[in-house]
């Protein structure tokens, strides 16, 4: 099933829609919102990061940091292209102008500090997955919120690549089965909800990017 209650029931075009995002975040830990951006933004979104593809600027995507950064393809397989915050497309800079807007709105809500965005376009080849992991690090700068954005076209079922949330960590095997439909938007708190996405039968492209946190250490 596609998430149920955690949809947020309305696109964000209202200026209140940041706020509803955050409230889920405070509230279940985790929100998935459909249309977050038009139609229109994902195909240049997705042209894009085909382009990037077609001229060999995605990389084999890493586990862990700085040097214990290691390609293991046991864990995950797709590649990743980082966004140069200084050197981003139109379509980037609207994106990551709704993503100030969200980081701001769950500063108000949750008073996480967060004080940076970090984020890559991802692609996974046919057959691609990322097996059950988090997305925190014991680093500087740690990673607390995780956003999803999906830019594929006419995604069904049988292509595979659905993200799977662990959304109760008392019941283990409980997930929300997540289609990565262009347009969608899906956050949760990076460090508590266990995730994985299943092998792709086609190319799945998303950008995926994380709010961070100033760490403790
Ligand atoms: C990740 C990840 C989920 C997805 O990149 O860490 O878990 O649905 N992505 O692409
Ligand atoms: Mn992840």
């Amino acid at each position: 099933m596609i998430s149920g209650n955690n949809v947020a029931d309305r696109p964000p075009h209202g200026p209140d829609s940041f706020e509803r995002i955050a409230l889920r975040l405070a509230d279940a830990g985790w929100c998935v919102t459909p249309d977050f951006i038009s139609p229109q933004r994902v195909g240049q979104l997705r042209e894009e990061a085909e382009r990037i593809w077609d001229t060999g600027g995605f990389r084999h995507a890493g586990v862990g940091r700085g040097t214990g950064l290691k390609v293991r393809p046991e864990v995950r397989t797709d590649r990743v292209s980082w966004l140069d915050p200084h050197a981003v497309s139109l379509a980037q800079r609207l994106y990551l102008q709704a993503v100030e807007e969200l980081r701001q709105a769950i500063n108000r809500t949750m008073f996480l500090g967060l004080f940076d965005f970090e984020g890559h376009l991802a692609m996974y080849p046919p057959g691609g997955y990322y097996r059950k992991h988090l997305d925190q690090f014991n680093d500087i700068g740690e990673r607390a919120v995780t956003c999803v954005l999906y830019l594929n076209r006419n995604w069904v079922r049988e292509d595979g690549g659905q993200l799977l949330l662990y959304t109760d960590p008392h019941a283990p095997s409980q997930y929300e089965e997540i289609l990565p439909l262009g347009g969608q938007l899906v956050t949760f708190l990076s460090a508590r909800f266990l995730h994985e996405v299943l092998p792709s039968q086609r190319h799945r492209i998303s950008l995926t990017g994380w709010f961070r946190r100033r760490g403790i250490a």
